[in-house]
């Protein structure tokens, strides 16, 4: 009997103490637990060619992971549920071709985007590690819930190139105190390339335009602005902008003047406003 009670009790001891509080509202439609066994072990593996992710992530990086523990090579509960909060920021719940997490480090010509720093470590779509990440993503109930009910009130109208060409271009032109011009980099050697002004000239052509407006829509997710990295990567991060942009934090708002132009173009409420 008294061993019975011993055994009763270690059990009753081993359980999990009560869970900390619940992960914010805007990660809770992402799966923890898939996170955690499925998602994490990619974010130690190794690949030929590569430093491991955690090698840079966890340390003076976006997207910084929890440090491992002395003489462990998994991360435990607690850190997992830290990691889970870093990473869903970078995470589209149910859209993972608008999800940082998995266009960053995958091949540009396989559907990423332009240049990450650590790399492109997926050639391929069909790459099993970035299959596992889509999976996570794509799974997310409430995403999928809130993009059903998107898709069946409004069909998205195309981007207006009109409202591009008048108002969105000149932010490019702009002159920021304390910044370059994004058109001092955004011409030669960065993503996201615009064409150069021509000798003479003060602003683009129609055709230079045109393929500004390609370059442009790459960075945006229609219907969207805080999924697009063309109005997150110069918002300073505590204003809803991601973490880090080479090219400084233009906006401290997403009440400046620019970035609700930016957002009222890519929310597609530009109709009868460009004048044309
Ligand atoms: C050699 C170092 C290095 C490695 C390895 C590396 N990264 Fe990165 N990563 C960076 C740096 C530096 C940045 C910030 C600059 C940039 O966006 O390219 C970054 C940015 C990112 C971002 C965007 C974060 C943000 O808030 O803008 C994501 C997502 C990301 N990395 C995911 C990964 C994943 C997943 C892996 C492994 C498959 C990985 N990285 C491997 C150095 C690295
Ligand atoms: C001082 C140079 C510089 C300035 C000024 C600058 N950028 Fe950048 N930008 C970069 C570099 C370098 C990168 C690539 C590394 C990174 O993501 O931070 C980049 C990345 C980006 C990206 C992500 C592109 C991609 O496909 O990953 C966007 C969007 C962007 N910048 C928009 C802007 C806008 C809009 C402005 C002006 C408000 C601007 N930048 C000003 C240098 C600059």
């Amino acid at each position: 009997m008294p061993l019975g009670l011993f055994f009763v009790l270690a059990g009753w001891l081993a359980q999990e103490p009560p869970a900390p509080a619940p992960p914010p509202a805007a990660t809770s439609s992402l799966d923890f637990a898939v996170f955690r066994d499925r998602v994490q072990p990619i974010f130690v593996a190794k690949r030929p060619g590569h430093a491991r992710c955690i090698s840079c992530h966890s340390t003076g990086t976006p997207m910084r992971l929890q440090l491992l523990s002395p003489g462990s090579t998994m991360w435990d509960e607690e850190q997992s549920r830290k990691n889970f909060d870093t990473v869903a920021r970078q995470v589209v719940p149910g859209n993972p071709l608008a999800s940082r997490l998995l266009i960053h480090p995958l091949a540009t010509n396989a559907g990423g985007d332009r240049f990450h720093n650590g790399g492109k470590h997926w050639m391929s779509q069909d790459d099993p590690e970035w299959q596992s990440l889509a999976t996570w993503v794509r799974s997310a109930p409430a995403a999928r819930a809130v993009a059903a009910s998107a898709a069946a009130s409004s069909t998205p109208a195309p981007l207006d190139f009109e409202f591009f060409a008048a108002q969105v271009q000149p932010i490019f032109l702009a002159k920021r105190p304390g910044h370059a011009r994004c058109i001092s980099c955004h011409v030669t050697g960065t993503p996201m390339r615009l064409q150069p002004l021509s000798p003479g000239s003060a602003t683009w052509d129609q055709e230079q335009s045109r393929k500004n407006f390609d370059a442009a829509v790459r960075e945006v997710v229609p219907g969207n602005p805080q999924a697009s990295r063309l109005l997150v990567h110069p918002l300073a991060p505590d204003a809803g902008g991601d973490r880090f942009h080479n090219g400084g934090k233009h906006w401290t708002s997403q009440d400046d003047p620019e970035w609700r132009t930016l957002a009222a173009w890519v929310r597609q409420q530009t109709t009868g406003t460009s004048g044309r």
